[in-house]
């Protein structure tokens, strides 16, 4: 076994040679006088950890430490000094210092001290290790070559990192915020904890506080008599992940504000307060400003959800990402098919290329299923696709892309009561055609059943 090095950075060669004769059997120790020459070796020869004092001539011991800090972020310092130096000390600890052993030093004090830091070190390494492996075992495939998407997973990087900080992921449908929640969820030090994703649309208004919150027994009936853990419970030490933020009631709002304030909550039914540390993602389509401008959404809310922002941008402005993510779907979809194609023609190339996105990659990845499952010649053509051909536009009348959707009235329109009107339609269709079976129904719409149920009751009633 080869032994942990460790640099011995004191210009009292006393002090050097009592380290030296006192660790040598179990470490291998390389003495400096100063921090200049210690500094100048360790560019090629970097140590397991190093003994700083912290009065030396020339550099001292704390500039020597912010060196170290900064190129060698993950060496453990164990400062040495004299008793009168405290408050150095305090500055050396706050400068990221491991620990500190002071003159005289006792030798069994600070063999004690080594140890803990190499172990700690052993252990933020096995940990990283560990994350890297999940990463890799768990992170759906996460596709974005723009310049765009690449500084939005680099500020994920970032925010992740912090396990506590609530962060609102905004964009438009069919973006990705559900695959950016999980890739915050595993790059956070919770990682190995719960991922739990709550779908506020899809919970029913009177059952929102006790899906979230749990209950207990007895507490309401049609309740299960043992009582229930909610939803926040079930994240403790992970990530909760309220996906569809913007649909939550009022109600259920001020319930879920009150948690956030201090991670305490009441289940329903329930006299004990409890207390749960997860860290709180959300998402929506939505335009929360506005909901918050109408009096939709609380406005206290939206600052302690948002409190770090990620905005996905729509697949419009990531023109860089379209061939990667056509690629990538294409070699899903041929093994999930069975089938060969082996690319894209020019022309269906051009066309996604110049395609306006309204449902974004969620549309593309339907795009590349529908041509895989379909596609018959080598490569996916336009036809396949079912892009629209550009057609020519009557002079005066606006260009419409995309699905053959009424022309816009000249006196403008209600959209709300439009997309409506729109939704309980094909609701209605995939209920047909689905036999009167909501979860098939719910699966020719890619919907999950509950919120098939909740929007079909919303919309028709029934
Ligand atoms: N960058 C990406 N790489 C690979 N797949 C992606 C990427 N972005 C989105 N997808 C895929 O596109 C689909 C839609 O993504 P997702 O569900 O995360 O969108 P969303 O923003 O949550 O949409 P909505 O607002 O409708 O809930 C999913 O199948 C997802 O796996
Ligand atoms: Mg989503």
């Amino acid at each position: 076994m080869t032994l942990s090095t460790i640099f011995v950075i004191d210009d009292e060669e006393v002090i050097r040679e009592g380290i030296a004769v006192a660790l040598e059997r179990d470490y291998s120790i390389k003495p400096f006088g100063t921090a200049e020459s210690a500094l100048e070796n360790m560019e090629h020869d970097s140590p397991d950890l190093v003994l700083l004092d912290i009065g030396l001539p020339g550099m001292d011991g704390i500039q020597a430490l912010q060196e170290i800090k900064k190129r060698w972020s993950d060496i453990p310092v164990i400062m040495i000094t004299a008793y009168e130096d405290v408050q150095t000390v305090i500055s050396a600890m706050k400068l990221g210092a491991h620990d500190y052993v002071v003159k005289p030093i006792h030798m069994d004090a600070l063999e004690v001290s080594i140890r803990n830091a190499l172990e700690t070190v052993k252990l933020k390494k096995e940990v990283q290790a560990l994350q890297e492996k999940y990463l890799k075992e768990n992170l759906p495939c996460f596709i974005g070559e723009s310049n765009a998407i690449q500084d939005v997973m680099e500020f994920i990087d970032q925010v992740a990192k912090s396990p506590d900080t609530p962060i609102l992921i905004i964009g438009e449908t069919g973006t990705g915020k559900e695959l950016i929640a999980s890739a915050i969820h595993y790059r956070s030090p919770n990682f190995s904890g719960p991922l739990v994703t709550v779908n506020c649309a899809a919970i029913p208004k009177d059952l929102v506080e006790s899906e979230l919150f749990g209950y207990e027994k007895g507490a309401f009936s049609g309740a299960s008599p043992s009582g229930k853990i909610g939803l926040v419970e079930e994240a403790a030490g992970g990530t909760l992940f309220l996906d569809e933020v913007g649909d939550l009631s009022q109600e259920a709002q001020a319930k879920l504000l009150r948690f956030l304030e201090d991670g305490q909550f009441y289940r329903v039914g329930g006299t004990r307060q409890r207390k749960v540390q997860t860290r709180v993602v959300s998402a929506t389509n939505k335009d929360l400003e506005d909901m918050v401008k109408e009096g939709h959404f609380r406005k206290d809310l939206y600052f302690r959800l948002g409190v770090i922002r990620v905005e996905v941008p729509s697949l419009n402005e990531r023109k860089d990402d379209i061939m990667p993510l056509a690629q990538a779907f294409l070699l899903e979809f041929n093994k999930k098919f069975g089938k060969k194609i082996t690319g894209l023609s020019r022309d269906a190339e051009n066309g996604l290329l110049g395609h306006t996105w309204t449902g974004h990659v969620r549309e593309l990845r339907n795009l590349i299923e529908r041509g895989v499952l379909i596609g018959s010649g080598p490569v996916l053509t336009v036809d396949d696709l079912g892009i629209a051909k550009k057609k020519g536009t009557k002079p005066g009348q606006p260009k419409e892309e995309g699905m053959p959707f009424p022309p816009f009235p000249r006196e403008g329109m209600d959209l709300d009561k439009a997309k409506e009107a729109l939704e309980r339609y094909y609701i209605e269709q995939a209920f047909k055609l689905a036999g009167g079976n909501e979860s098939k129904a719910a699966r020719l719409l890619n919907m999950n059943h509950h919120t098939y149920r909740y929007r079909r009751r919303k919309l028709l009633g029934s």
